[in-house]
């Protein structure tokens, strides 16, 4: 299956000059949305993963199915504000705009092995924030899993090292 066929492309959103990836159109299709869980479980069902962390929003709807996919936990991580416990947050720049994340304190115990999941890796912000916050609770990063990867902003060189797999590069 060709995932492109099923990401629609709109030019200038939020704002001008951005080609804005609108993964709402593969998600809407229940075949192409399985397909894409199902070809990130093959890559990760071997690694010994213990749980998943993503980013909101689209973090959530790659990481927490692919949670379920290989059988384990999912973590959420959150815009500031949003979560009740006792938290750690961490500053990050995106590729238009800015905000602060935040993991519950307790959500990782030192030492799991832990695969970030998101629906796009455009600078890497967002990824490298997450890495730092895992880590911040003791976690072992092995990897980050995206649907899409926007290859000409590099994010890739953001994540200290960090195991990249997409299914689809722009
Ligand atoms: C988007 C996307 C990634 C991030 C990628 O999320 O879902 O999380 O930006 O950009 P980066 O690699 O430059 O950091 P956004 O912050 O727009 O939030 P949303 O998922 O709630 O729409």
């Amino acid at each position: 299956m060709n995932f492109k066929d099923y990401i629609r492309v709109i030019e200038d959103f939020p704002q001008p000059g951005i080609s804005f990836k609108d993964i709402t159109t593969l998600l809407r299709d229940g075949q192409a949305y399985k397909a894409v869980i199902e070809e990130l479980a093959r890559r990760f069902k071997d690694k010994e993963i213990d749980c998943i962390a993503g980013p909101e929003a689209r973090g959530f709807v790659i990481g927490a199915p692919l949670a379920i996919a290989l059988g384990i936990g999912f973590v959420p991580i959150r815009k500031s504000g949003k979560l009740p416990g006792a938290t750690i947050e961490a500053d990050y720049a995106l590729e238009y705009g800015k905000d602060k994340l935040a993991m519950h304190d307790d959500a990782i115990a030192p030492g799991q092995k832990v695969l970030i999941a998101d629906d796009l890796l455009a600078t890497g912000g967002t990824i490298a924030t997450s890495i730092n916050l895992v880590k911040q609770l003791g976690g072992e990063v092995v990897g980050a899993a995206f649907l899409i990867e926007l290859l000409e902003l590099n994010g890739r060189e953001k994540l200290n090292g960090v195991e990249v797999f997409s299914l689809v590069q722009y």
